[in-house]
Formats: structure tokens, C-alpha cells, sequence
């Protein structure tokens, strides 16, 4: 058994941030982060946009920011919480500044973009590669702090509450967290790691549809292993699907076209070159991204075509080279020039709104366990993120997790007389799978069903025979899990089922349509 004071899960913006600021105030803990590939790999390292933050009173207001934020969560946000993270905003993002990230300036000024919902320049960004700075920063702070343990390649398989105690009942309205069985690829070992605190911070869930714009670790491992510990988890039927990823004729993970580049001037156009977004909302190629998606989607049904085209080519050459480098190169790597050619784009799974409830310190519904970021439903996004918005949640929330973190491990009220109890993880028995066919079969069918049934527009019929499929690969999945020595991939494969019975069950929940959930009966 390993102990640890503080266990953090995932190593984006919300874990790093979270573990940096707990390690500053408290050198003397013990603080473990567990990632289940490298340690940059994250949804973070992918963001490109920026980070929305008001950093110019002159010409920005915190209520413009908090209105942009409710409007585009169609009013299903908790206005608390959206006033309580724009306000913290600057100061959070100074600490990130404090740490070493990079963003963008002219003349000793900040340089502020645009992205769709937004009414106002208010996007820091560095390039088109802010996330990859902000990963960077940050893990140069935690590979400098002496506390901080690093584990990359460890995989979370469940939590550890007072199911694994002998003799302890399971109370549904009063679970507690000890940590975590975790999977170390290297020993091929599955450890033990108990923890006073745990932090869940596991990102998205993109790879449960076919196209995403996530990288492929996106399994929404923590928020299905909070459901199995019977944590609360909501809003999932708001999976926001990007309006622009580069089109690909191979499914996966496919390479985000920014919103940046519309709030920068790009249109939208058909694949013969007609434009088409002033047909659905005044603001046209600056609506918000639910919007855009759906009138993208709408546009590729009637043309019958693959995909849309967005049309750089009136941009100002020198400014677009200047912001928008990687995407630039990306372009021309596929054989697309953006100053002569419309980039082919396709909607694509981007950013799930809902998850781990949370209140607005990020504890869950389950004692000791806190989460942050993506995998969370803070209250924040309401229906439909707002743009850039969600690197902001992650540094807010990891600061407010963190306070009340060192607020507990000062009162020291815990008690892990219990912990010698827990038993290690039980593989009696059990078989190694001689073929992985299997599980790739039922990943790939989960993912076309939910790509076919429960995507950007739903139906009653769709979402009921999602359901139905849903509930025959989860069988599927059990049967292997009963007997299969477990790996990454199968754990993985469990995970997303979870997440696409969630998706389901919650959208079939849904009375009225609101921000990222469209349901075509319900019109
Ligand atoms: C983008 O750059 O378009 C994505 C930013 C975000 O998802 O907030």
C-alpha cells in the first residue's frame, strides 16, 4: 500500500494547478499524481483558443463576461458560480503568469482575441498553442516542487470508498473516499494508493463518439468511476460538439480548426463557396457553438457533402501567420492552402459540459473527493460552454479545491485506522486476454451507435434504440470484465459505456431543448 496525503488523477491545468498550490502552502505533504500516459498528456495541451479572463477594465466588464457565459449556457448555468469564477479570473490567471506561462503581447499589451458568444475581445492567448504553454509552465513548477511525486502510465481502475472495507456499510448519502486501485503499466501490478484527500481531474469524454477533437486518453475515466461509487454525475446530455475540425477521411481524433480564426475574420461557406450562417443566428460565424454546429450539421444534410469549407483567404496574410502558425502548417501538411483554399471542416465531439457535481470549492457528492475541470459539472457551462472558458474553470476551481484541501489536512480529522483493512486488488482467477480484437470490436460499435443515435440532433426513436444497443455491449463489456486480467483498453471500454449510458439515459430525461441538447421532437 502506498500513502499519500493528497492523490491527484490527471495532469491538465486543474491537476497541476491544483497540486502546485497545495504543495507551496504545505511542503510537508505528500502529494501523488497518477496519469495514465506522459505526463503532459492532456485535453489541456490541446487547447488552442486561450483562456477568457477580463483583463481590461477599460474596455471589458466583469458583467459582459458573465453575460456572454449565461447566454451561451442557455441560462442553465448557476449564476453564483459563473460570477464567482469571472471575478477570481485575473487573479488566477496571474498566478499562471507568475508560474512562467507565455501570452501574447504587442507594445507591453496583452493581445486579445475572440471566440463565438463572446461580445468582446477578451482572449489571452499564446499562438495557437496556448495549451501547450500552459502544460508546459505548469509542470516545470511541479517537477521543480519537492513534494510532488510523479507517477505517468498509472491507471486509475476504481475508487476506493467504504465499499472495499470489510465490515463497513455503504450508505449512499454518506460515502468517503480513501483512493484509489491503480494500475501501474509498467509492474502490470494494480496498486493501492490511499489518499486523505483525492482530486479527480480526469478531463473530457470525446472517444465515446467516433470524430473528436480530444486526444485519444479522452475516456471520461473519472466521472465513470465516480458513478460506480455512486457520486453524483449530471448534465451529460450537453456534450458540445466543435463547429470546425479539420475534415479527415480516418476516424479519431481530428486536429481543431480554432474558433479563433472566425473571431479573427473567417466565414463559413458550403463547398461551392455559398455563405450560409446568416440564415441561422444574427451574429452568424460569431454565434455561439451550439449554434454553429447545428447549422453546420443542417447545411451537410441538405448539400449531402462531407463537410463545410471555411474560407480564410480575404484574412490579412501576415496577422494569420503571426497567431495562427500550427494551424497554418497543419493546413499545408494536408495539402490545403488557407490563402487559396476553403479548409474543409466537420463538426466534431469537443467538450463535455456535465459531469461530477460539484459545489464551488470542487467537492463532490462524495466525502473527500474533490474534482475540477472537464470532468465536472461546476455549474459554470450550464448547456453550452462558453469559448475559452474552460481553462479559466480549471485554474478557478483547482485554486478553491486546493484551500479547502489544506483547510482539512489542517483539521486532520482523518481516520485510516480503517485503511489497513482494505484489501489489495483481487486478479484470482483471472485470465489475460490471448486477443484484444474483441474490445476494439465493441469500442468501435459503441462509438459508430453513438455518432449515428446521440449526436449533435436527437430523436425519441434514436435515443431509445441507443439505449437498447447501449445495454447490449454493456453486457458484452461485463462478460470480458468478469474474467479478463484488466488492461487500460478494457477498463477504458467500461468507462465509455458508462459514459454513453449516461449521455442516453440523461438526454431521454430531457423535456425541452437547451444550448448543446437538440432533440427534434421536442421542437
Ligand atoms: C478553439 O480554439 O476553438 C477551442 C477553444 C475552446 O474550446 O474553448
Amino acid at each position: 500500500m502506498i500513502k499519500a496525503d493528497v492523490l491527484v488523477i490527471g495532469s491538465g491545468i486543474s491537476g497541476l494547478s491544483y497540486a502546485i498550490k497545495i504543495s507551496e502552502k504545505m511542503p510537508e505533504a505528500k502529494i501523488i499524481i497518477v496519469t495514465k500516459a506522459d505526463e503532459d498528456e492532456s485535453n489541456t495541451k490541446y487547447a488552442q483558443g486561450g483562456l477568457a479572463v477580463v483583463t481590461d477594465l477599460d474596455h471589458d466588464t466583469f458583467q459582459s463576461h458573465i453575460d456572454d457565459t449565461m447566454r451561451a449556457g442557455d441560462g442553465e448555468n448557476n449564476l453564483a458560480v459563473v460570477k464567482m469564477v469571472v471575478e477570481e479570473g485575473p487573479k488566477r490567471f496571474k498566478e499562471l503568469v507568475d508560474w512562467g506561462t507565455r501570452f501574447d503581447e504587442k507594445d507591453g499589451e496583452l493581445m486579445l482575441g475572440r471566440e463565438g458568444g463572446h461580445t468582446i475581445n477578451r482572449i489571452v492567448h499564446h499562438k495557437d498553442i496556448t495549451g501547450a504553454e500552459i502544460e508546459r509552465a505548469l509542470l516545470e513548477t511541479v517537477n521543480n516542487s519537492q513534494n510532488i511525486e510523479m507517477l505517468p502510465y498509472h491507471y486509475v481502475i476504481d475508487l476506493i470508498t467504504q465499499h472495499h472495507v470489510p465490515g463497513k456499510e455503504l450508505n449512499e448519502d454518506n460515502i468517503s473516499c480513501y483512493g484509489a486501485y491503480i494500475l501501474d503499466e509498467k509492474s502490470k501490478k494494480i496498486k493501492k494508493i490511499t489518499a486523505k484527500i483525492t482530486l479527480v481531474a480526469t478531463g473530457g469524454a470525446g472517444h465515446v463518439y467516433k470524430n473528436t477533437t480530444n486526444p485519444i486518453i479522452a475516456t471520461g475515466d473519472g466521472i465513470a468511476f465516480v458513478a460506480r461509487a455512486k457520486g453524483k454525475v449530471s448534465n451529460m446530455q450537453y456534450y458540445q460538439f466543435h463547429p470546425t475540425a479539420l475534415y479527415s477521411k480516418i476516424d479519431g481524433m481530428l486536429f481543431l480548426i480554432s474558433e479563433a480564426l472566425r473571431g479573427d475574420g473567417a466565414k463559413l461557406r458550403t463547398k461551392n463557396g455559398e455563405p450560409f450562417m446568416a440564415k441561422y443566428d444574427e451574429r452568424e460565424e460569431l454565434a455561439s457553438r451550439d449554434i454553429v454546429a447545428r447549422a453546420i450539421d443542417n447545411e451537410m444534410k441538405i448539400t449531402g457533402d462531407e463537410f463545410v469549407g471555411l474560407d480564410c483567404r480575404k484574412m490579412n496574410k501576415e496577422k494569420f501567420l503571426e497567431h495562427f502558425p500550427n494551424i497554418y502548417q497543419k493546413c499545408l501538411d494536408e495539402g490545403v492552402d488557407p490563402f487559396k483554399d476553403l479548409i474543409p471542416v466537420v463538426p466534431a465531439c469537443h467538450y463535455l459540459c456535465g459531469g461530477i457535481e460539484t459545489d464551488m470549492d470542487g467537492q463532490s457528492s462524495i466525502q473527500n473527493l474533490f474534482a475540477v475541470g472537464e470532468c465536472t459539472n461546476s455549474g459554470l457551462h450550464g448547456a453550452n460552454r462558453l469559448a475559452s472558458n474552460s481553462l479559466l474553470e480549471g485554474l478557478v476551481f483547482g485554486h478553491n479545491a486546493a484551500v479547502k484541501t489544506i483547510e482539512l489536512l489542517d483539521k486532520n480529522q482523518f481516520n485510516f485506522e480503517d485503511l489497513k483493512a482494505i484489501p489489495e486488488w483481487n486478479e484470482e482467477g483471472m485470465k489475460l486476454l490471448d486477443e484484444m480484437v474483441l474490445v476494439s470490436y465493441l469500442r468501435k460499435q459503441l462509438q459508430e451507435m453513438m455518432s449515428d443515435l446521440v449526436s449533435i440532433v436527437r430523436s425519441n426513436e434514436r435515443l431509445e434504440m441507443a439505449l437498447k444497443k447501449q445495454k447490449e455491449i454493456s453486457d458484452a463489456v461485463q462478460e470480458l470484465y468478469n474474467y479478463a486480467l484488466l488492461s487500460p483498453k478494457l477498463s477504458e471500454l467500461r468507462n465509455l459505456v458508462n459514459i454513453a449510458e449516461l449521455i442516453i439515459v440523461q438526454s431521454i430525461a430531457m423535456k425541452v431543448n437547451k444550448g448543446a441538447f437538440y432533440n427534434k421532437d421536442l421542437v
